[in-house]
């Protein structure tokens, strides 16, 4: 086989072995075929944090981690959910009657997600579902989004609904929203259901809008887990958004978006220090993500280089949620790529992962110089993914 397809035929490997294992556990569980058997990606973010939620811009791309599903219809109200991953626990539930569970935290997602999609679609049924991923959890790489898009993806085909992977991602947001608990913006659902294989997505937040934007061939989505416990994500999430809407109502306006650079600094002195910062990431990284665009479309990797460091700096010091492994990881790497390539914090913040844009040639020595030194330095074991972008459920 000619070597250039060989990472094809792996991938194609690896999403038949997800299958294969989600269709056998099916029908363990179910004594019974599936009817149906759905995959949504997990996402990585290259430039854009924290700004989904103020309506800017952001530049993820889908990846080849993912949650896989199989499912069929019932005629009852009932849902019955395996999650071969979460303990091989099984969560029941009706339609009927839909409660928030503190024992089964993964089981809030499916519930969440049927009870927001039952908003629009109030008369599905309930299902039978085996579910398995290889998104770690807990690192930033979306593993909860890639759950509701595929619950989503799945209902809509058991039970015929029209819909589309932008109202999908909506739907998905509001599970999030309105019943884990979690103000998230609309990146990872519109990301999981609306991605591109071998591109990121120039995402408009404001109007939905997007654009494919082409990954050089030559360059790796080099994704490294710190394996920093995530402690207190969701509150300081909820707080950075409320700080953000913040700024805007001093402006007067609904977002951030709305904002320009000028504005902010001609209004510093007004604006608490804190909140000024917030403000400053937020309104900068916009202009880093357009930016960014621009760049990947030149293959320029100089820029793209100077626009991650620029925007892990601005997370760092003016968001405040990067952490000192993190930062320690973003110099371990960048100490190899320097210009020949871009690496930043990706996603919430506190932990989680880092990102890199690694020309092919330098993988390996971009590998083995955070094996040999981020353990070393911070007792925590790395794990390294080595990610393609690939399309999104509704593509
Ligand atoms: C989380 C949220 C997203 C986004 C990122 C930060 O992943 O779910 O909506 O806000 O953090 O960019």
């Amino acid at each position: 086989m000619p070597q250039h397809l060989q990472p094809q035929v792996a991938e194609i490997q690896k999403d038949l072995a997800q299958e294969q294992l989600v269709k056998q556990l099916f029908k363990e569980q179910f004594q019974s075929n599936e009817e149906v058997i759905c995959h949504a990606p997990g996402r990585v973010n290259l430039i854009g944090d924290h700004t989904d939620y103020n309506n800017g811009f952001v530049l993820p791309a889908a990846i080849n981690y993912g949650t896989t599903i199989a499912v069929s219809r019932r005629a009852d109200n009932t849902v019955k959910v395996y999650a071969h991953d979460c303990d091989q626990q099984t969560n029941k539930f009706s339609l009927d009657d839909i409660c928030f569970d503190q024992q089964m935290m993964w089981s809030n997602y499916v519930k969440g997600t049927l009870q927001a999609l039952m908003n629009k679609y109030p008369n599905i049924k309930g299902a039978n579902i085996v579910v398995t991923g290889n998104v770690p959890q807990g690192a930033g790489l979306s593993s909860s989004a890639s759950f509701e898009i595929v619950l989503l993806k799945a209902f809509s085909q058991l039970y015929k609904l029209n819909l589309d992977g932008i109202n999908a991602a909506l739907i998905g947001q509001q599970a999030e929203n309105n019943f884990v608990g979690c103000n998230c913006g609309i990146m990872d659902q519109l990301i999981s259901a609306m991605g591109q294989q071998g591109h990121a997505m120039l995402l408009d937040c404001q109007d939905l809008s997007f654009e494919d934007a082409p990954i050089p061939d030559d360059l790796t989505l080099f994704i490294v887990n710190s394996n920093v416990k995530r402690g207190l994500v969701d509150s300081e999430y909820n707080l950075r958004r409320q700080q953000c809407e913040a700024v805007a109502k001093y402006f007067a306006v609904a977002t951030l978006r709305d904002v320009t650079l000028a504005q902010l600094m001609a209004a510093k002195e007004q604006i608490e220090p804190v909140l000024f910062k917030r403000a400053k990431h937020v309104i900068t990284e916009n202009a880093r993500v357009l930016a960014s665009l621009v760049a990947l479309k030149n293959n320029n990797m100089a820029a793209i280089s100077q626009l991650m460091k620029d925007s892990h700096i601005s997370l760092r010091d003016d968001f405040e949620i990067s952490t000192k492994e993190m930062d320690g990881l973003v110099n371990i790497i960048d100490s190899v790529l320097g210009v020949n390539g871009g690496v930043r914090m990706t996603g919430g913040g506190f932990g989680g992962c880092v990102v890199a844009l690694v020309p092919k040639s330098l993988v390996a020595q971009v590998k083995s110089v955070v094996n040999d030194n981020y353990e070393k330095r911070f007792n925590l074991k790395p794990n390294i993914y080595l990610c393609e972008a690939t399309q999104g459920a509704f593509r």
